[in-house]
């Protein structure tokens, strides 16, 4: 069976006006030695976490930004939505699609809640807790590249051209803000697209993303801004005793303007002095511990290190599996966040 919502009754959880509080006590277990005579006794003992979580109910307006807005997947996530907010349908070779959230954990599944005489009672994900529509989120965001969104989209050919037809006016007056561009650490091939580029040191750099955000966050009148890395991935940056392993090393680093700073990082940095979210969806080491630290300091939250799941996960495991058996395999993908 399926219900819509539902109220939680339980010592652990109370609502409030604006919130709901909850603790959770996270039953794991714990490892201890003892040197006996020069070989290690191990126990295992159990250990109980305590969590809280504080929920806040009123769901604010959010805007996203994206670095790499004019990628495959930035322009494939803003026409994703708008085709969703619009309520468009197209023509497709066999059918006449409407626009839909199908694929979406939040959105599309259904999560068990319990059992009622016996028989299981589902209810939507996005029940669970008070969560922003995709609908009503504002996109913005950085790209190396000046292309507008409508060609951009264009260019990742994903979507069926009828649909691309009636989503380029929305598309169109969408304009990437230049972004952070160090050709050491991303694929040459992306030189000749860096038409839009931030001049000046790291650390300026830095200073104009913070005022991107907060331009970006009064123009769309947002309550809150997350910021999503969706753009190349880059290399390693070496981490460097001295440079980049401490916040104070770190912070000394961008003054001199060392090279060993990539991009990423000079991105969540302006996040974390902004007190926004920053999200990595490339598998790069954007998160130096000096980086990492800087976060705790400031109880900003970083996170993520690949937006490989789901049907990008499934490709690489079949694509492992295809090449072992002699197989050669040829695929485009895009995901669909
Ligand atoms: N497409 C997928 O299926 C998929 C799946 C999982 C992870 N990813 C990861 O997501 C990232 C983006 O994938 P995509 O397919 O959209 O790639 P893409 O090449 O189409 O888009 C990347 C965009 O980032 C821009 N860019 C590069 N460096 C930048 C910088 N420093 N600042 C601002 N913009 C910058 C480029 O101009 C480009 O428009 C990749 O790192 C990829 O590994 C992609």
């Amino acid at each position: 069976m399926f219900i819509e919502n539902f109220k939680v009754e339980s010592p652990n959880v109370k609502y409030s006006e604006n919130g709901i509080e909850s603790v959770y006590f996270y039953e794991t277990t714990e490892l201890v030695h003892e040197n006996k005579n020069g070989t290690y006794q191990w126990t295992v003992k159990p250990k109980t976490v305590k969590y809280e979580f504080k929920t806040d109910t009123n769901v604010p307006k959010l805007g996203v930004m994206l670095v790499g807005w004019g990628g495959n997947n930035g322009s494939t996530l803003t026409g994703g939505i708008i085709a969703n907010r619009e309520g468009i349908s197209w023509a497709t070779k066999d059918k006449v699609q409407q626009a839909n959230y199908f694929g979406s954990l939040t959105q599309a599944s259904t999560i068990r809640v319990g059992s009622f005489n016996g028989e299981e009672i589902y209810a939507p994900f996005k029940s669970l807790l008070p969560m922003v529509n995709p609908d009503d989120i504002v996109l913005g965001g950085w790209d190396i590249s000046d292309m507008n969104l409508a060609d951009a989209m264009s260019r990742a050919k994903v979507f069926d051209i009828d649909l691309q037809k009636q989503l380029r006016p929305y598309m169109e007056s969408m304009v990437p803000l230049p972004g952070i561009y160090d050709p050491d650490f991303i694929a040459a091939n992306q030189g000749s697209r860096a038409n839009n580029v931030i001049k000046g040191t790291k650390k300026e750099q830095v200073q104009q993303i913070i005022k991107d955000i907060r331009e970006f966050k009064e123009a769309n009148k947002v309550d809150k801004v997350v910021v999503l890395w969706t753009a190349n991935t880059e290399r390693y940056s070496n981490v460097i005793v001295g440079l980049n392993d401490t916040t104070e090393n770190l912070l000394a680093s961008l003054e001199k303007n060392e090279t060993e700073i990539s991009p990423s990082t000079l991105y969540a940095l302006a996040c974390i002095y902004e007190n926004v979210p920053f999200i990595n969806g490339s598998p790069q080491n954007t998160f130096v511990p000096g980086l990492i630290d800087l976060a705790i300091k400031h109880n900003t939250l970083i996170g993520g290190d690949d937006f490989k799941s789901g049907q990008t996960k499934m490709k690489s495991v079949l694509v492992d599996f295809l090449v072992g058996a002699g197989i050669k395999a040829s695929s485009t993908s895009t995901c669909y966040l």
